[in-house]
């Protein structure tokens, strides 16, 4: 037998119903917000993601699922969603006519990791982006639709936490220091972030170790380096939070996986998930499509992962309320029962059955056992009178209707 591959899953039963409501939910409080679905390729030229997450960066270093296509382009799997956002907005040369654009998004992701509880090599996420827009009531405002999304969704015991990376000269030289300060204690250091301390010792700052987490304790903090500007960025953006009031933490170690932030960062997490602890996350990249296409629009955006939602949410918002109507028919009348569920289906009535019908008593326990609203018996006695019997389950009261009697009623 062929499995599912290694920190990949089918989905079905309830499983798909709270991918299904998670996406609704999204839809919902996305638009009121002004945001419209947008939806992008999942392979995309290798390149893209190179230059927009960063070449130094573990998910485009070593989690990428890349390869040659039959026409030798090196093409990825989409490690996330914003970069092929940015590519689909420039490439529809938005920026010349109609800058201002918030999209969303929802779709699988692909990361090769070591597969744990929360992290996954498929994985989906939900993802809003805005374009067009630098103001701190913007960053505050997106960090409060987060948060509607995830109350919407009955998800509780969550911390926002937020941290400004400044912009890419200052935390250029916020790097050279913070490179300096780990050169005297590199022996002290993981060997992770002995690793990060050549490539990307930005990362190190949120090491898990708790030796690592000794030693960067006088680390140079970030926000000395930010210049003023960055600096009232940051506090009016916490500003508008209070005035929405949105509880939050600030976490100057708060640095993300992905190069291509700056200013505004933020992380949504649970108490409950365990080491793989954040829900949602994201942050302002007003340099990325400088980068990508020499355009100087600024942007912000947020990606929710739907299997640690999928983990957190309110179960009971999506118990399976199976109504409708279970049809009850013997062989001698399954044509009348055919005729039935005709007039049924075409007034989008759901009606459950069993193909090859069983006793009365067989088919009452399969009604029962769906927990079917109402039961329409459909017998001899029925079919020569040309009515229905409908039975309510709730009740147990039964009587004999016209089949547009039964549609009203079940309606
Ligand atoms: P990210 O932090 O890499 O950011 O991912 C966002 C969320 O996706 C994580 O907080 C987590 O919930 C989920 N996630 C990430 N990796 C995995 C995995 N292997 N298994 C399960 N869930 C996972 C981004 O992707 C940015 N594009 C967010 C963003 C949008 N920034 C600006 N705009």
């Amino acid at each position: 037998m062929i499995s599912v591959l290694k920190g990949m899953k089918d989905r079905h039963s309830d499983d798909v119903r709270k991918y299904d409501f998670i996406v609704d939910t999204a839809k919902k409080v996305f638009s009121k917000y002004g945001f419209e679905r947008i939806i992008t390729p999942i392979l995309e030229e290798t390149e893209l993601f190179r230059r927009s997450v960063g070449d130094e960066t573990d998910v485009v270093s070593k989690e990428m699922y890349e390869f040659k296509d039959k026409g030798n382009r090196s093409v990825s799997m989409r490690p996330e969603g914003t970069a092929g956002v940015v590519r689909a907005y420039l490439e529809a040369g938005l920026h010349k006519s109609d800058p201002i654009v918030k999209w969303f998004y929802n779709g699988p992701m692909y990361r090769y990791e070591a597969p744990q509880k929360g992290r996954y090599r498929e994985f989906h996420q939900v993802g809003a982006e805005i374009f067009g827009i630098r103001s701190p009531y913007l960053d505050a405002e997106i960090i409060r639709m987060g948060c509607e999304f995830l109350e919407k969704l009955g998800i509780t015991g969550l911390t926002v936490e937020i941290n400004s990376l400044g912009n890419i000269e200052s935390r250029k030289k916020y790097i050279e220091d913070l490179k300096a300060f780990m050169a005297e204690r590199l022996d002290k250091l993981s060997e992770d972030s002995k690793k990060r301390y050549e490539k990307n010792p930005l990362r190190a700052l949120d090491s898990k170790d708790k030796g690592d987490q000794e030693q960067f304790k006088d680390a140079p903090k970030l926000y000395d380096y930010l210049d003023e500007e960055s600096k009232k960025y940051f506090e009016d953006t916490k500003k508008y939070l209070e005035l929405l009031n949105i509880k939050y933490v600030e976490n100057s170690k708060l640095v993300r996986g992905l190069d291509y932030y700056s200013d505004t960062v933020f992380e949504i997490k649970s108490d409950k998930l365990g080491a793989q602890a954040t829900v949602l996350a994201g942050g302002r990249y007003d340099r990325l499509l400088e980068i990508l296409d020499n355009v100087k629009i600024p942007a912000i955006g947020f990606a929710a992962g739907m299997e640690r939602i999928a983990m957190l949410m309110d179960e009971k918002l999506v118990e399976n309320k199976e109504n409708g109507v279970y049809v009850v028919y013997f062989d001698d009348t399954k044509e009348y029962f055919i005729k039935t569920l005709e007039e049924l289906r075409k007034n989008d009535i759901k009606a459950s059955f069993d193909y090859n019908p069983k006793s009365f008593g067989a088919q009452m326990k399969k009604a029962n056992k769906i927990n079917a609203e109402y039961v329409l018996i459909l017998g001899e006695d029925e079919q020569k009178e040309n009515v229905v019997t409908l039975k309510k389950f709730s009740t147990g009261e039964q009587e004999k209707y016209s089949l547009d009697e039964v549609i009203e009623i079940v309606k």
